[in-house]
């Protein structure tokens, strides 16, 4: 999604804002930009190629500068074409960038084109760009302070002006900005990441923070102009590139991570103590009568699984919705709940709506599974357990849904103790099967071979359909997801008994079933479903557990899974199919670590 990068130096700062825009480009963008003050006027190179373009053409134009801001844009308002690129400017006086989108930006137009201000792009973020202009007498952040003001909706700006050298100006409201610190030079970007190769040392602005960054020190005034001392966080860990080694993709190197990933993410404690969560969480944990889990994507499937293990371990009511639909619903607040945000990223533009939400109606405990710690979602909840999934670059994920079943496993488990629903004979089982749980999962990818094989056939076909029920509801769902986002096959996903409601007048012998089969309490009723697939003549794709007794025969493929995992069997079900969307993907040969129109990240609504 869109990403900022801006600088202040005594240097030619081109190549950092150009290698930090590198560093963004796995989140997804359609168009580039860069801006600097060169010999006081504000010039800029755009492009809608990548960022290898971009840099070729401020090396043919010699663009330099020791002032400038930069972009990756993922269009909302206006196509991906250069005119709509950032950085945008205003009567070639000032420059902005922007992430997010201005929902009043349609009356504040016609004001502006009433004051004579013309229009050549169909961004939202040319109002900012005329709005700040008209407001400018001299002093670049009292202009942007003003301007926000008049904002409704997310943004994170970086401005620059002809006449205020060695001057950026940022402010944020529902999007990410952060403050890189410098020796004699200060940076500017929606995420620290795009800074790790000039400083290890963040600030982190707040909602409603405007702030000016100078050569010399940064300024910074929340939403009222009071100044803000905000907290300076050393963050080190940005700092290693990341390498695909012998993977042809970052997806399938993710998936290979999955047994190290989980191995991080399991706690080290021998018992499941709430204070793994934070400090307070023994003293709350222990009042809560309910969860309600807000998230999106792959992340709301896993807190879907989580459900299934809340309610049978733990015995706790618990509710999980969409975190974009629960916002703009009328919901019964719970004061007793726990809130819980599940999110790779961290920065979900829905998911932290919904938190705030949440919040705005009373709730007050709440938790976030995150794998990033410095995101906003952590520093707007009261606990955090962190995944280590360490970092994700593919659209696609995949050890980020693992390690947080594994966290939300553990959520359970701490619930169930605190409720007296766990003896210490289940909690000592329970421990051994999760620390055996990357051993069995080697296991699991040692079958990509027999997979590799399925999925040339997958790759000829145009729609497929996922079965799973119980706990593997949830990891049918992942799978048809998988599947449709970076193959662009149509994948849809149902409880296998809802088959014969609906959607079993859609198989033919052009229609791959791609079943999930544990050998669960379910498994007699899967395998109904599955006769009735192969008695209309359906091609069967399942993923049965070893002792299933479900074999190879006509219409019917089958992949042995190993061995069958009891309840965390979600996390081994999900892996194959993991790897039959990443081959299915290949063998289509499309940009599987950026799929078309997806971002890593999305920061907007
Ligand atoms: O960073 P988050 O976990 O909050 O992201 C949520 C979704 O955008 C994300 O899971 C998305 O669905 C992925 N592309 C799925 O692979």
């Amino acid at each position: 999604m869109c990403g900022i990068v801006g600088a202040v130096a005594q240097r030619n700062i081109v190549s950092v804002l150009i290698e930090g825009l590198r560093r963004l480009e796995y989140r997804g963008y359609d168009s580039c930009g860069v801006a600097v003050l060169a010999n006081g006027e504000p010039r800029r190179a755009r492009s809608v190629a990548r960022v290898a373009d971009l840099d070729e053409q401020v090396r043919d134009t010699k663009l330099a500068g020791e002032t400038g801001i930069a972009h990756t844009r993922w269009a909302t308002h206006g196509a991906p074409v250069t005119d709509n690129a950032h950085p945008i400017f205003s009567r070639d006086t000032l420059a902005i960038v922007h992430n997010g989108i201005i929902e009043n930006y349609e009356p504040l137009r016609e004001m502006l084109r009433g004051k004579g201000y013309e229009f050549v792009s169909q961004t939202d973020t040319e109002v900012i760009a005329h709005l700040i202009h008209s407001l400018y007498r001299g002093d670049l952040f009292a202009a942007v302070r003003e301007t926000v003001r008049q904002l409704h909706g997310a943004y994170a700006i970086a401005v620059l002006h002809k006449d205020q050298p060695h001057t950026v100006v940022g402010a944020r409201q529902g999007s990410p900005l952060v403050v890189g610190l410098g020796d004699g030079e200060n940076f500017l970007a929606s995420d620290a990441l795009a800074l790790a190769g000039s400083t290890d040392r963040f600030i982190f602005l707040e909602e409603g923070d405007v702030c000016e960054l100078k050569l010399d020190g940064v300024r910074i005034v929340d939403r009222d102009g009071e100044p803000a001392p905000r907290e300076v966080r050393q963050v080190a860990a940005y700092g290693g590139a990341v390498e695909l080694g012998p993977y042809r993709h970052f997806m399938q190197k993710e998936i290979f991570e999955q047994p190290r990933a989980i191995s991080d993410t399991i706690p080290q404690a021998d018992a499941f103590d709430p204070s793994l969560f934070g400090d307070d969480a023994p003293k709350v944990f222990g009042k809560i009568d309910s969860l309600l889990i807000l998230a999106c994507g792959t992340s709301y499937y896993s807190g879907l699984t989580a459900k299934y293990w809340l309610e049978s371990i733990a015995k706790i009511p618990t509710q999980v919705e969409i975190a974009s639909e629960y916002r703009y619903r009328d919901s019964v607040p719970n004061p007793n709940a726990l809130v819980v945000v599940i999110s790779q990223s961290g920065e979900t533009a829905d998911t932290l709506a919904a938190l705030k939400h949440a919040q705005s109606l009373g709730h007050v405990h709440t938790l976030s599974v995150c794998n990033v710690g410095t995101s906003a979602m952590v520093r707007q909840t009261e606990f955090t357990f962190l995944t280590h999934a360490g970092r994700e670059i593919g659209v696609a994920s995949t050890k980020a849904f693992t390690t947080q079943l594994v966290a939300l496993f553990v959520l359970a488990l701490t619930l169930a103790r605190i409720r007296g629903h766990l003896s210490d004979a289940q909690e000592s089982s329970y421990l051994k099967q999760l620390r055996h749980l990357p051993a069995a999962l080697n296991s699991v990818l040692a079958l990509e071979p027999q997979i590799i094989a399925w999925s040339e056939e997958f790759s000829r076909k145009e729609n497929a359909l996922f079965l799973g029920r119980g706990l593997h509801y949830p990891i049918a769902l992942e799978g048809a997801l998988k599947l449709k986002e970076i193959s662009y096959i149509h994948a849809e996903a149902y409880p296998a008994g809802e088959l014969k409601h609906g959607p079993l007048a859609l198989v033919t012998e052009a229609m791959p079933v791609v079943t999930v089969a544990p050998n669960d309490a379910l498994l007699e009723k899967l395998k109904s479903n599955i006769q009735e697939v192969r008695a209309r003549g359906g091609q069967l794709y399942v993923f049965a557990d070893s002792d299933t007794r479900i074999v190879n025969a006509e219409g019917l493929h089958v992949i042995r899974m190993p061995e069958h995992y009891g309840l965390l069997s979600p996390i081994l079900h999900v892996v194959p199919l993991q790897l039959l969307a990443y081959h299915t993907a290949c063998a289509r040969g499309t940009d599987v670590d950026k799929p078309r129109n997806l971002a890593k990240s999305v920061t907007v609504e």
